[in-house]
C-alpha cells in the first residue's frame, strides 16, 4: 500500500497526492489545490503545528518518553536536573557534563534583591501565587540586558540556566510573601528539590528536608518536566515564534498553565475532594457530574485515552509520602471516586481515566503546600520543557511566526450608521 494520500477538489476535479510520513501529511497539499483553501480545526485536534524530537506520547497505549527514554525509568533512576539536561540537549549527560550542569544551575539560584523588595512587595497580601509567579517570571527578564539575544547561543543558554535555577526561588518567594514569612535564600549545598523545600518551609535553624520527601519532589518535577504540545507549550511556541525573550515567553506559557483545564486542575481536584467531604457523598457527586453540573477534575485527557502513565507513578509516590507525613484524609475520597468512575459507563465510554493531576494535589498537600501553590509547583519543572521547545523552535528552519487563519463567519460589508439613527 502506498504511503500517500490523494485529495480531490470536487469543485474542479483537481487532484493532489502527498506522502504520509510518521502518520502526518503536509497541509501545503491543499494550497496546491486551491491557495484560498484552509482546514478548519478548532483547538488543533488534528493538526501537528511542528516537528519535535523532545517528547514522545502515545495516548492509546499510555506511553510517555523524554528523548526516547520511558518516563517510568526516568522517575525511578534519574534526577530532575539530569532530566532537564536530557530534555534540553537530547542525550543523558556523562558525569562531567552533569557536574558542570548542576554547578551552573546551582550558582544561578539567587535573584536580584529588587525582585523581592520592590517587585514582590507591591502585591496585595493575599495575591494568588500563580499570578505573582507569572508576573515575576516576566519581570525577571528586565534584569538582564542580554535577555533578548535569543539567536546568540551562549546568551540563550545563559537565560535557560537562569530561568531553571531561579523559578524555584521565585516560587518560594511568592509563597513566603503570602504567608508574611521572611525570605529564605537559596542554599547551594542542597539538591534542586531539597533547596526548594528548604526555601519554602525553613523556619529556624533546625529544619531538615526529609530525603523521602525530597525524592518525591524530584519525581514530581521529573513527571511534569515536559508533555509535548499541550496548551502551555503551544503558548510558549507561539510567543517564541515572535522572537520574544525567554522570560516573557515562559510567563505566557505559565499563564496558559494557570487555567483549571490545564495545570490548574490539581488545585481544582483538592477543592473538589474537600467539597465532596466524605466517601458517602461520592455516588451523588458522580451523578451530578454525569448530569452536566461540572467535570470530574483530574479525570480525562486530550491525548491519553487508556491511562496516564504519570498518574500511575504519582499514585505510588503518594503512598511513599504518606508513610512519612501520615495519610492525606482526602485520599479515601479520591480512591472511592476513582473506583466509582472507572466502573461507570459514562466515564468508560468516553475513555476518561485519572490524569497526572488526580493524585499530585494530595501529595502536595501532604508535603505542606497550600492549594494555591499547586500550579506553581507544576510550572517550576515545566519551565524546562518550555525552554526545550523554545530552543527547538528557534533552530527549526520550517518555523515562522505563528499565524493561524480564521474562517470568517461575521457580517458582510455594511455601512456605518450614525448613533442617532440606531
Ligand atoms: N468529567 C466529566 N466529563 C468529562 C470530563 C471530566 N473530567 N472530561 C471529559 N468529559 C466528557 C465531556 O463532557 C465530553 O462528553 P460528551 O461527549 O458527552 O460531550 C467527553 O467527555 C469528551 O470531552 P472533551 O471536552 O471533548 O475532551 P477534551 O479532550 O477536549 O478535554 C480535558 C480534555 C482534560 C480538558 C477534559 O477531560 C477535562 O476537562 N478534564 C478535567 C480537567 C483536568 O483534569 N485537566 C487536567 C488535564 S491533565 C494535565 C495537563 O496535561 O494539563
Amino acid at each position: 500500500m502506498a504511503d500517500t494520500i490523494t485529495i480531490t477538489d470536487d469543485r474542479t476535479g483537481k487532484t493532489v497526492t502527498v506522502p504520509i510520513k510518521g502518520g502526518v501529511f503536509s497541509s501545503s497539499a491543499l494550497r496546491e489545490l486551491d491557495p484560498s483553501l484552509f482546514m478548519y480545526d478548532p483547538a488543533y485536534l488534528s493538526t501537528a503545528a511542528c516537528a519535535s524530537a523532545i517528547t514522545y506520547l502515545d495516548g492509546d497505549n499510555g506511553i510517555l518518553r523524554y528523548r526516547g527514554i520511558p518516563i517510568e525509568q526516568l522517575a525511578e533512576k534519574s534526577t530532575f536536573l539530569e532530566v532537564a539536561y536530557l530534555l534540553l540537549n537530547g542525550n543523558l549527560p556523562d558525569k562531567a557534563q552533569l557536574d558542570k550542569w548542576t554547578r551552573d544551575v546551582t550558582l544561578h539560584t539567587m535573584i536580584h534583591e529588587n525582585m523581592r523588595k520592590r517587585f514582590v512587595d507591591g502585591f496585595h497580601y493575599d495575591a494568588h501565587p500563580m499570578g505573582m509567579f507569572i508576573s515575576a517570571t516576566a519581570a525577571l527578564g528586565t534584569f538582564y540586558d542580554d535577555a533578548k539575544d535569543i539567536f546568540d547561543k551562549t546568551s540563550l543558554d545563559k537565560q535557560i540556566i537562569r530561568l531553571i535555577a531561579k523559578v524555584p526561588t521565585i516560587a518560594a518567594m511568592c509563597y513566603r510573601f503570602s504567608q508574611g514569612l521572611p525570605f529564605v535564600s537559596p542554599n547551594n549545598s542542597l539538591s534542586y528539590g531539597e533547596n526548594f523545600l528548604n526555601m519554602m518551609f525553613r523556619i529556624g535553624d533546625d529544619y531538615k528536608v526529609d530525603p523521602v520527601l525530597a525524592r518525591a519532589m524530584d519525581i514530581l518535577f521529573i513527571l511534569h518536566a515536559d508533555h509535548e504540545q499541550n496548551c502551555g507549550t503551544t503558548a510558549m511556541r507561539v510567543v517564541s515564534s515572535a522572537n520574544s525573550d525567554p522570560y516573557t515567553a515562559t510567563a505566557a506559557a505559565a499563564s496558559a498553565l494557570y487555567g483549571p483545564l490545564h495545570g490548574g486542575a490539581n488545585e481544582a481536584v483538592v477543592r473538589m475532594l474537600t467539597e465532596i467531604g466524605s466517601i458517602e457523598n461520592v455516588p451523588a457527586f458522580i451523578e451530578d457530574v454525569k448530569n452536566g453540573s461540572g467535570r470530574l477534575m483530574g479525570f480525562g485527557h486530550r491525548v491519553y485515552k487508556n491511562f496516564d502513565p504519570r498518574a500511575t507513578i504519582i499514585k505510588k509516590t503518594a503512598y511513599e509520602v504518606f508513610e512519612v507525613t501520615g495519610k492525606n484524609p482526602l485520599l479515601d475520597i479520591a480512591l472511592k471516586l476513582e473506583e466509582v468512575a472507572l466502573n461507570d459507563d459514562y466515564f468508560k465510554s468516553r475513555k476518561l481515566y485519572p490524569n497526572v493531576d488526580f493524585y499530585s494535589g494530595l501529595i502536595y498537600q501532604a508535603l505542606g503546600f497550600p492549594v494555591d501553590m499547586f500550579t506553581v509547583l507544576f510550572a517550576i519543572p515545566r519551565t524546562v520543557g518550555w525552554l526545550a521547545h523554545m530552543q527547538e523552535l528557534l533552530g527549526d528552519k520550517e518555523q515562522k511566526i505563528s499565524r493561524p487563519r480564521q474562517w470568517y463567519i461575521g457580517e458582510d460589508e455594511r455601512n456605518y450608521v450614525d448613533i442617532a439613527k440606531r
